[in-house]
């Protein structure tokens, strides 16, 4: 058991990145798809307070859920979108206002492949699929050729616009993950089979990205520790992908795992105790130098001590604990160390963790989470609602998929 002070000063050390750039502790506010952006792919003054309330809880980072680089491949329509005509000014002030007491705020960049968001896109993941009534199109070899450009210009403009870092998201069975994944990459070229032909692409977007933001400015990347998926990315293949990554620019490697793809399990579904990843940052630890961050299943003051005291991992994600206690940071940096109360959900229906979530940050983002009473069946009806609704504008700002 470690003591309290003892758990405070694991946490309250500063992190310094390879590229130079520093995190004041250690305590990380994960990426959440908020389902903030006003459907057109910018911030609302709402999605811009939620972020504020983040930095003012003590966060050293907090990072951007799936913001879209491609407006035909979003997750939601609530994403943002970094384009040439984006509205910089909104952005600019999203960057300013989440990053107030020195908390760093990147941008996951992301592209949902085969599970971009039916209703706005045209699916499309690395091979063409059908399995059960899950279809995508497949991509072709200048379509992937044209992806570390896209990630690069997506980067490049959050850097000129003033946030501090951006994450590569290369998890939860989106684009790049889909990559990584022999369920969802048969390809046959250069792209596709051993694990460093399927991982060819994220190091190509990993070091299109470098070139484009420069030496000093922190490029993360999200992995799975596996899909948790018969015939997925396997713990050994995410291994040789870490190793992989030591090879890159890369500052931070958060480690996740689980997928998004129908029926499976996703990682915010999750109700076991957790944490549940930092065995396999201790694995890999022993082949990268670059810092490790684990997310996932982490409720308690003390897991993350335990964890940092460990050295698998020099920084803890947080998701659900900080929607739950978004100044958990600095509560448990001063030592008022109550873990928030997690909900508890007789029946848990598919996607109702992750609705029920997502509507609580709503609340979060209005100031009105104390009057939060939903149940499960109703997020999920809020939840797709408000995503019809967005959908319309999308498709009026965007075109039709
Ligand atoms: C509402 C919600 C939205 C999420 N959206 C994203 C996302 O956009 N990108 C991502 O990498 N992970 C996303 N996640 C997963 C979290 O970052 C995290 O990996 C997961 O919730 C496990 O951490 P936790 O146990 O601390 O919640 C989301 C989680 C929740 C609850």
């Amino acid at each position: 058991m470690i003591e309290g002070t003892d758990i405070r000063h694991l946490m309250g050390r500063s992190l310094e990145l390879p590229c130079g750039a520093e995190l004041k502790n250690r305590l990380v506010k994960s990426a959440m798809s908020d389902s903030l952006a006003d459907g057109e792919g910018n911030p609302t003054e709402a999605q811009i307070r939620l972020y504020e309330r983040w930095a003012k809880g003590g966060v050293a980072l907090s990072i951007i859920g799936e913001v879209q680089g491609d407006p035909r491949f979003p997750e939601k329509p609530g994403n943002l979108v970094f384009s040439a005509d984006s509205d910089l000014l909104t952005l600019q002030a999203l960057a300013r206002r989440a990053s107030v007491e020195g908390a760093h705020i990147w941008p996951q960049l992301g592209h949902a492949g085969a599970l971009s968001h039916s209703a706005i896109s045209r699916p499309t993941g690395p091979s063409a699929l059908q399995i059960g009534d899950f279809a995508c199109a497949g991509m072709s070899v200048s379509d992937v050729e044209q992806l570390p450009q896209l990630y690069a210009r997506a980067a490049m403009l959050a850097k000129e616009v003033g946030f501090t870092g951006v994450q590569i998201h290369a998890g939860h069975g989106f684009l790049l993950s889909q990559f990584l994944s022999p369920l969802f990459n048969r390809r046959n070229d250069q792209y596709g089979g051993s694990i460093e032909a399927r991982a060819r692409i994220v190091v190509e977007v990993i070091d299109r990205v470098r070139r484009a933001v420069g030496p000093r400015f922190p490029v993360g990347i999200k992995i799975n520790s596996s899909d948790q998926l018969e015939g997925g990315l396997t713990e050994a293949d995410a291994l040789e992908l870490v190793a992989m990554l030591d090879r890159t620019s890369v500052d931070l490697i958060e480690v996740s795992g689980g997928t998004y793809f129908p029926g499976a399990k996703a990682c915010t579904d999750n109700v076991a105790s957790g944490p549940y990843f930092v065995d396999f940052s201790a694995r890999a630890k022993q082949v990268t130098c670059i810092p490790l961050q684990a997310t996932g299943g982490f409720k308690t003051g003390d897991q993350v001590g335990a964890a940092l005291a460990s050295r698998a991992v020099d920084a803890v994600g947080l998701a659900r604990t900080m929607v739950l206690n978004p100044a958990l940071a600095n509560d448990w940096l001063s030592g008022q160390a109550a873990a928030p109360a997690f909900p508890r959900f007789e029946t848990v229906p598919p996607g109702g963790i992750t609705a029920w979530y997502t509507m609580l940050l709503t609340a979060l983002a209005n100031g009105n989470e104390s009057r939060f009473e939903v149940d499960l069946s109703s997020a999920i009806r809020l939840y797709e609602e408000r995503d019809e609704m967005r959908s319309a504008n999308w498709r009026e700002r965007f075109g039709q998929a």
